[in-house]
């Protein structure tokens, strides 16, 4: 079986390709990656030359590139996407060219070359805000609501990829995933932020009042439910997965630095993030009783092993944060 991998050269795409090369959860991958500014093909490294593996530096928004990469393709797994929230405030055009346009692009190739099943990789996101004391939590049939710019294109491109499958009987799933951690994520994002800058001895730039509330999900667990979806999940079906790991962000902050050896006062507050969810919940239940998923342990068990993995890897994180990072860094978070 040959997989096209969108967006593998990424923090969850690498996992993903790294563990079904290594698991031989298929023979052949295909990495489709623009390497944008988080993409990295050191990421990829540990399967570089395994025999299945192939890598194309290219656009999903360019159609010649997309059917190219496409021939033979038994699945797609489409991760490939604008994934910052916080850069999708700053600016929101690159976020609707890959994430809707880009995705469309994706479906017509798939369309045409006959892929057996699409497997769209979205977010938790799309369903908006709960209140902090809210009993519900985010169940499939719950309308979408997105708030942020990042959100919003990640809905459009849901709401596609359904429509190719209704209207044009392509085979796809969409999965709907929480807040993702583990090993290889990009260093501007909450947990390896907070990580290196602790062990740098940086402050930890805490929005607001630190009581946002996300569901934590290891990658791994997130991968294996991906896997799921492509073996189990019906087609044109949503299902959404989650680490029953409900956290409040000050709560992560302090496992964080407490997993360090850090000192606490390193955590600041800044000025919240506009229009800031309060609080994501995803309900797994469908997930668990159709596909069989299960998430692993909560995150308290598994700080220890990713903050030795962000220590071993001290060199990969910091090439990264010398790099375009840095005036990203500077925009966000200076005289706060
Ligand atoms: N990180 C999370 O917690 C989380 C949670 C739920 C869902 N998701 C979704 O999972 C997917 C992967 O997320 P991630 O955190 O690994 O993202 P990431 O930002 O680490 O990786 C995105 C990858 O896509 C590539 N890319 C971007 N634009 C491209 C283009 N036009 N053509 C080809 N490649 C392009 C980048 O080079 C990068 O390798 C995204 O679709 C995201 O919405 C992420």
């Amino acid at each position: 079986m040959r997989w096209l991998v969108t967006g593998g050269a990424g923090f969850i795409g690498s996992h993903f390709v790294r563990t079904a090369l290594t698991e031989e959860w298929t023979d052949e991958v295909v990495v489709l990656d623009l390497l944008t500014y988080a993409g990295n093909l050191e990421n990829l490294r540990p399967v570089e030359r395994h025999a299945g593996f192939s890598f194309v530096r290219g656009d999903i928004c360019d159609p010649d590139v997309v059917a190219k990469s496409l021939v033979d393709v038994d699945a797609v797994f489409h991760f490939a996407a604008e994934s910052h929230v916080d850069r999708s405030i700053e600016s929101a055009a690159s976020f609707v060219r890959t994430n809707v346009v880009g995705t469309q692009i994706m479906l017509d190739a798939a369309r045409t070359a006959k892929v057996k099943r699409f497997i769209h990789v979205s977010t938790d996101e799309v369903y908006g805000s709960l209140a902090l004391d809210a009993a519900e939590r985010f169940v499939e049939t719950r309308p979408v609501q997105p708030t942020s710019p990042y959100a919003a294109s990640k809905t459009a491109s849901d709401h596609m990829v359904l429509a190719a499958e209704r209207t044009h009987g392509l085979d796809a799933v969409v999965t709907r995933c929480s807040n993702n951690y583990g090993p290889y994520q990009f260093p501007e994002k909450f947990i390896p932020l907070f990580v290196s800058n602790a062990m740098e001895g940086k402050p930890l730039p805490l929005y607001g009042d630190g009581r946002h509330v996300r569901d934590w999900i290891h990658v791994d667990d997130h991968i294996r439910g991906l896997r799921l979806a492509w073996e189990r999940g019906g087609s044109g079906e949503v299902y959404n997965l989650g680490g029953e790991c409900e956290r409040h962000n000050r709560d992560i902050a302090l496992a964080i630095v407490r997993a360090v050896g850090a000192d606490e006062s390193l955590i600041q507050p800044v000025t919240d993030r506009l229009a800031h969810d309060r609080r994501y919940a995803i309900d797994p239940q469908k997930a668990r009783a159709e596909l069989g998923f299960e998430p692993g342990p909560p995150i308290e068990e598994r700080m220890a092993e990713i903050v030795d993995w962000y220590r071993e890897n001290r060199m990969w994180w910091q090439r990264i944060k010398a790099g375009e990072y840095r005036g990203y860094y500077e925009r966000m978070y200076s005289g706060r």
